[in-house]
């Protein structure tokens, strides 16, 4: 039997069912703070992702050649297709671009629970704003997004700045380096390439500074940092907007080209694999040929968002079985268009079974029973059965209607 490929998965109806609710809660969000969908391809040339994405991510890549001798990539995230295309799409467009996009995404990493090769991303990019409420806007829709989905999740905001300042002796490979065994929070790896950089003494302050969640005191420990006023301004906006966040200036990032503002959000009850979101502000517009334009996003781990949410059930549609004699079925088929008409979720018998039969299957897979017998072909009522109960009535079809639509309301 032929299995799916690793790392990747199948999704039933169920599963579906409650992905497309969750989905849909994060769009409407996206929709009420005006950020609006966009698309790009699910492979890119190579070059977009090595420019700038970062060791990790380039070493995770599904990279591949085509018939034509290019080199492609299948996205391992969507910020950097989603500048490429502003710098090829809408460049000249007022300011600042409020987009998002709900996609997957590849990566070749060990799978895991929370951890897939397949996994999609609901993201949003603000283009073009480079202010304090710029960065409190995505923070603060980041936080409506994933309260909207219901996970319980623990909110961290920092700043890159304070790390960069203390590691500005270093080259920036080595910056990267050293941001990189953070970002895993790998510190024995730490200690070592600091050594190895012959910057030990670096790893006091660098422990103090992830340790503190205070602003003050990263000041004290990072000297005077780079854009103080905007760090103070974007925290202040959030403190005023009541955002549930704390401050975490351990904040590394797996990526490479955030320059301020870093956040991420961690579900309460997962294991390992419990980052939900990631974002902060960036610069890559100038590398993919545009003019250096700032941008501030986030993109939601959905399946891990997903995981979370585990047992808790979504609301699920009501289903209508119509049942039928032979003679019934034209009937039938009108009281089936009726019902559908109105938004209900309507199965109809596809085997010739007999109403027994038809009867013995509704109630395995629907919640009501509508029957349509010769005696109702005459009245042109219906007869509505409830499968769990088993109580029935004969009543007109618009009352039967109404009855399951004010069931769906509830
Ligand atoms: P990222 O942190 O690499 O950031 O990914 C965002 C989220 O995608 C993670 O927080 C995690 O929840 C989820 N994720 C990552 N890898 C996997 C995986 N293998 N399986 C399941 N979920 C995964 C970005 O991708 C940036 N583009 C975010 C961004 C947008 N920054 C600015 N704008």
């Amino acid at each position: 039997m032929l299995q799916k490929p690793r790392g990747t998965r199948d999704f039933l109806p169920d599963e579906m069912e409650a992905r497309r609710a969750t989905e849909w809660r994060m769009r409407e969000v996206a929709r009420r703070w005006g950020y609006r969908e966009v698309c790009t391809p699910e492979f890119e040339d190579l070059e977009l992702f090595t420019m700038r994405s970062g060791e990790g991510i380039v070493e995770e890549m599904y990279v591949f050649e085509d018939k034509g001798g290019r080199k492609l990539a299948l996205r391992p995230e969507i910020t950097a297709a989603v500048v490429r295309m502003y710098i090829n799409e809408a460049k000249v467009a007022p300011k600042p671009l409020r987009w998002c996009y709900f996609a997957d995404c590849f990566r070749y990493e060990r799978p895991q629970k929370g951890r897939y090769r397949q996994f999609w991303q609901f993201g949003v990019e603000l283009i073009g704003a480079d202010t304090a409420a710029a960065d409190a806007e995505v923070i603060m829709l980041a936080a409506d997004m994933l309260n909207a989905t219901g996970v319980r999740y623990e909110l961290k905001v920092g700043h890159l700045s304070f790390m960069k300042n203390l590691l500005k002796d270093l080259e920036p490979p080595a910056q990267r380096r050293v941001m990189a065994h953070i970002d895993k929070k790998d510190f024995d790896g730490l200690t070592d390439a600091l050594r190895t950089m012959e910057k030990p003494e670096l790893a006091d302050s660098l422990v103090a500074l992830i340790g503190s969640g205070d602003l003050a005191d990263a000041f004290e420990i990072a000297g005077q940092v780079s854009g103080k006023d905007r760090i103070e301004q974007t925290i202040s906006t959030l403190d005023a907007a009541g955002v549930r966040y704390s401050l975490n200036f351990g904040i590394a990032r797996g990526l490479d080209y955030y320059t301020g503002t870093v956040f991420e959000a961690f579900a309460d009850n997962l294991g390992a694999e419990n980052q939900i979101l990631g974002g902060g502000t960036y610069r890559l517009a100038h590398l993919f040929g545009g003019d250096d334009t700032a941008s501030c996003g986030f993109a939601i781990g959905f399946d891990r968002v997903m995981v979370s949410l585990g047992e808790v059930r979504q609301k699920k549609d009501t289903i209508i079985s119509i049942v039928c004699t032979e003679d019934g079925r034209k009937r039938a088929l009108e009281v089936a268009r009726a019902f559908r008409d109105s938004g209900i979720r309507t199965e109809m018998d596809l085997m010739e079974r007999g109403l027994g039969a038809q009867l013995a299957h509704a109630s395995k897979s629907a919640d009501f029973a509508v029957v349509i017998g010769k005696r109702e072909v005459e009245s042109g009522e219906v007869t509505i059965k409830d499968l769990k109960s088993g109580e029935q009535k004969t009543i007109g079809l618009k009352a039967a209607i109404a009855g399951v639509v004010a069931l769906g309301s509830r």
